[in-house]
């Protein structure tokens, strides 16, 4: 069994490189012909507000032949904290507004004999509504997903690179992170997956791995954001989870013809961001 993990598409309704990348790799997921697609969040460019982008990322990843869930990112429906999103916090709107889209922003789907499990990395620690109805149906999990082998996908890390850096703007929350280890501990999970670092990382856990998953949109090589990624890979691509006899092996694979740009080089992205008043980082 073959299970795809695409993440951080930053598709714009501009069009562009981002576009352009992330239609290349919905061919060579088609190629690849997993049972299963999973989009870690960051569908759209950057401003969670312009719906726009939401529509052309609906669009684009219609191309995916397989099944497909898609979690959302802090570009999709704000963060805790103002960081990069432009004094956009996560709020009931516009996890509404992703919603609408994409369908539930959390998952549970049987996939073979698997479970696997999407939660909303971008509520922990907000104190919305949603957070409380995400925390009651982490505990629900283990009825969801009986005995069954799990994978676990988030846009952020539920453990961060490096423990100073546990905080909303970079993985689940330090607040946060005792409670739903101790929910996670409940299931059998057999491995890890999320995005948001742009770069792609294998560490393993407790037998299990831990995949932070590239970008298919651009790199984040010299951007104020590099220092919070640790050591990877910082190449675009996708990441395939070759399921066998109850173990799980991840891949980083990449088609050839992606276009390697980093983040300031994207002229869409720049127009994104002045849209929403926000200065561009230094390079
Ligand atoms: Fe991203
Ligand atoms: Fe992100």
């Amino acid at each position: 069994m073959k299970i795809i993990q695409i993440s951080d598409t930053h598709i714009s309704h501009r069009g562009g490189v981002t576009n352009e990348n992330a239609a290349r790799a919905v061919s060579f997921i088609n190629e690849l012909a997993p049972d299963f697609v999973v989009h870690s969040g960051d569908v759209a460019i950057l401003d969670p507000d312009e719906d726009r982008d939401r529509v052309a990322a609906k669009r684009l990843l219609a191309g995916i032949e397989a099944p497909l869930r898609v979690l959302p990112g802090n570009h999709d429906v704000g963060e805790v904290g103002t960081r990069f999103t432009g004094n956009r916090p996560v709020s009931s709107d516009r996890l509404a507004a992703f919603r609408a889209h994409f369908g539930d922003d959390r998952f549970v789907e049987i996939v073979g004999d698997w479970a696997v499990i999407g939660l909303n990395s971008e509520i922990f620690e907000s104190g919305l509504p949603e957070e409380d109805e995400q925390w009651a149906w982490i505990e629900r999990l283990p009825e969801m997903v009986g005995d069954r082998p799990a994978l676990l996908f988030t846009h952020k890390p539920v453990r961060a690179p490096r423990p100073e850096l546990q905080r909303p703007a970079v993985s689940v929350g330090a607040e946060a992170l005792p409670r739903l280890e101790e929910l996670l501990a409940r299931l059998d999970l057999r491995g890890y997956g999320s995005g948001h670092l742009h770069h792609y990382a294998l560490i393993e856990r407790e037998g299990a791995p831990v995949v932070s998953a590239p970008s298919t949109a651009f790199l984040a090589r010299s951007s104020a954001g590099a220092d919070l990624t640790g050591p990877g890979l910082v190449q675009l691509g996708v990441v395939e989870y070759v399921i066998d006899d109850g173990a799980v092996r991840p891949f980083f694979r990449a088609p050839v013809d992606l276009v390697e740009n980093d983040l300031l080089q994207i002229d869409p992205l720049l127009s994104a961001l002045a849209a929403m008043g926000v200065e561009a980082p230094a390079a």
